[in-house]
């Protein structure tokens, strides 16, 4: 008989839960009806270990007097997590960096594309019946090829995209990110880092954004800083929406400051800004990032190798400070 709770608040691929479901006593949320505050609250009470996503907001009034050991999240970004609460309730709590990786990349890289071709915009037409047939003047976006690739943040996602973007579109790759790029790791993948925030702005004609939420990122593209941008650029968000403002977001784009953007995260999800959804140039995804079968799958096997650990009396692999 297993001798741990472990606590799921959200439905998690098959393979993974019967893993759950062997190794521990799991209470599985088989309706994946997002947990209430009182509901998350109690599960930190009753379980061992509580696995969590992006949409359980964990803060410190939960964490006080919690049996939970461990929270496991689901995913890389952790912004939904009081982790200086947690530290102080002695409360672990481990991500899935590594795991997801590819998947938001490829998916950054859809954006991009999609925003530069006006994809959206195509297949909205397709779909309406309006369609009249090919023109010349028709929908013509902007090539990538060439182009030049500012990265927000050169972290694994930042890096992943960038080689995506260099290797399939020939662009020319610039960054901002507090470090520099180790050596040889970009492989044959030319890089530039710039001096500042601003002045890869100014020289990006794609602006890529993989920075974590941290109070230090809140609004970090505001408007002086959209104001920097080359009208014919293209703003990417596959980070979180708080790293944009997006009411000055939309503010540029109905001014035509700013050719398009893609976006994949917003402010207050599942929340989008209505100045968004009028836009034909924006293209809008549901937060589907890590969302392939192998990033999924991947993202479990981390989750359950941090419980393994953890229940083994060990540090988590995965484990994060606050
Ligand atoms: C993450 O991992 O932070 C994603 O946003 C959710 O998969």
């Amino acid at each position: 008989m297993p001798q741990h709770q472990v606590t799921v608040t959200r439905r998690l691929p098959a393979p993974i839960e019967a893993q759950l479901a062997q190794r521990y006593r799991a209470q599985l949320n088989k309706d994946d009806a997002a947990l209430s505050p009182d509901a998350l609250g109690a599960a930190l009470r009753n379980a061992d270990a509580l696995v969590v996503t992006v949409t359980d907001r964990i803060d410190a009034a939960m964490l006080q007097d919690c049996r939970a050991g461990i929270i496991a999240n689901y995913g890389v970004g952790l912004d939904h997590v009081d982790l200086a609460a947690a530290a102080r309730a002695g409360v672990v709590v481990t991500n899935t960096p590594g795991a997801l990786t590819e998947a938001t990349a490829e998916l950054a890289f859809t954006l991009m594309l999609m925003a530069a071709r006006r994809a959206g915009e195509g297949e909205r037409l397709v779909r309406s019946g309006d369609w009249t047939g090919w023109a010349p003047t028709q929908l013509v976006g902007r090539s990538l090829d060439g182009a030049t690739l500012g990265i927000v943040g050169m972290g694994r996602i930042g890096r992943a995209t960038a080689a995506r973007a260099a290797r399939g579109c020939g662009m020319k790759v610039l960054y901002w990110s507090r470090s520099a790029v180790a050596e040889g790791v970009m492989g044959d993948v030319a890089v530039e880092r710039v001096a500042s925030l601003d002045e890869l702005l100014r020289r990006a004609d794609v602006v890529s954004l993989h920075t974590p939420s941290t109070p230090e990122t809140q609004h970090l593209i505001d408007a002086r800083r959209l104001a920097l941008l080359q009208p014919h650029a293209i703003l990417i968000n596959t980070a979180r929406g708080s790293v944009v403002d997006e009411a000055a977001l939309v503010d540029a784009l109905a001014s035509g400051r700013l050719m398009a953007a893609g976006l994949d995260v917003y402010e207050r999800e599942p929340k989008v800004h209505p100045g968004l959804l009028q836009l034909e140039q924006v293209v809008l995804l549901p937060h589907l990032g890590s969302a392939t079968e192998t990033a999924r799958v991947a993202m479990g096997n981390t989750v359950l190798a941090n419980l393994e650990a953890f229940f083994a009396g060990k540090t988590p692999p995965d484990r994060v400070s606050s």
